[in-house]
């Protein structure tokens, strides 16, 4: 059996995440910086300034893990970096320094898809899933169904015809005055909510198929916070709590829906979900109780590894040079990339 450590690179947008797994003894060290304060002020992700950090986050990061574990350089026996999708910058700079070290060290490199990194999280964690399964890749720039096979064996059941879940979250929390990132905002303040005072619409959920459709929930929420203000000539923190509960539920009920869908569809038996907002607390308690009455089983991530890290890249990484899969010495990110 081939044993390598494999240095996983992910700088796909505002987080530089990096970490070494070990495909005989699992996750060994994983570090993150993330720019979230620097972009706060902006209200979201600037492009440059992410890849001007990046640059300076990449190496001491690299330093960091090694140092983690007690390892050097030369017990890097393979690299892995997110090739895409992503910001162009911020990408370029991951395939860069990625690339460079590879061939400075003479070791193997490969470009790791960065929903295909969401989407195999949940196999670091104990009790993994086993192929096949259904995944629901949820993040700020994708919302998929996505029927997996094996490594490599990808079928896209259902996909957001408009904004993905995240985003939704992302566009609600700027409507509430919440700043960026959104989701976990919206998710605490909803805590707050009255259960039942707004009853938000479940997008596509009375047709056919397996696609989601979210813009339609952000006017929503903003019809109805005007309609708030108008009627009362105030918009309180009771109100904003209450919006914050109706919208996520609505989200969370048409996930939920549309899994139970696709699992009857498919007649798979668990359920994976992925990405930023598959660390949201109802939505997982939500497909719990789904799952449990489709005699199904849900697999996630821990919180830190639903949304960006290294970990998933170099898990994602190995795997695939298991497989054998190399790539010719270019620099190629690719910012758009189906999966
Ligand atoms: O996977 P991710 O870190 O980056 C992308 O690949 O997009 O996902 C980020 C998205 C953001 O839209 C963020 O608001 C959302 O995931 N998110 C959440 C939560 N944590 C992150 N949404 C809802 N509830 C959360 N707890
Ligand atoms: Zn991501």
């Amino acid at each position: 059996e081939l044993v390598m450590v494999v240095l996983g690179i992910e700088t796909s947008c505002d987080e530089t995440g990096i970490a070494l797994y070990d495909s005989h003894n699992g996750l060994l060290a994983d570090a993150l910086y993330s720019q979230i304060d620097m972009h706060t002020e902006y209200g979201g992700v600037v492009p440059e300034l992410a890849s001007r950090d990046h640059i300076q986050r990449v190496l001491p990061l690299i330093k960091e893990v090694l140092d983690q574990v007690g390892l050097q350089r030369e017990d890097i026996e393979a690299v892995a970096y997110t090739r895409g999708p992503g910001l162009i910058g911020a990408l370029m700079v991951g395939a860069c320094i990625g690339r460079s070290l590879a061939w400075a060290w003479g070791v193997p490199c490969v470009g790791v898809h960065h929903m295909e990194g969401h989407l195999l999280a949940p196999m670091l964690e104990d009790n993994p899933p086993e192929f096949p399964f259904l995944a629901l890749l949820v993040s700020g720039g994708h919302t998929q169904l996505v029927h997996v096979g094996g490594i490599g064996q990808y079928r896209l059941l259902g996909e957001s015809v408009d904004d993905a879940a995240g985003e939704a979250f992302d566009k609600v929390a700027a409507m509430l005055d919440l700043g960026y990132p959104g989701g976990p905002k919206v998710s605490k303040l909803a805590e707050q909510g009255t259960k039942g005072r707004f009853r938000f619409p479940r997008p596509m959920c009375d047709r056919p198929g397996l696609d989601f459709s979210f813009s339609g929930l952000k006017t929503f929420t903003l019809n109805t916070v005007a309609k708030c203000r108008e009627e009362r000539g105030d918009f309180t923190d009771q109100d904003r709590a209450d919006v914050a509960r109706a919208f996520e539920e609505a989200v969370v009920d048409t996930l939920a829906f549309k899994c139970r869908r696709a699992l009857r569809e498919t007649g798979l038996k668990q359920l994976v979900i992925a990405g930023g907002v598959s660390a949201n607390r109802r939505l997982r308690e939500g497909l719990e109780s789904m799952v449990a009455k489709e005699k199904a089983t849900l697999r996630y991530a821990r919180p830190e590894f639903c949304t960006d890290n290294g970990a998933m890249i170099a898990y994602a990484g190995c795997q695939r040079l298991l497989a054998g899969q190399l790539e010719p010495l270019e620099v190629a990110p690719q910012p758009r990339w189906p999966m």
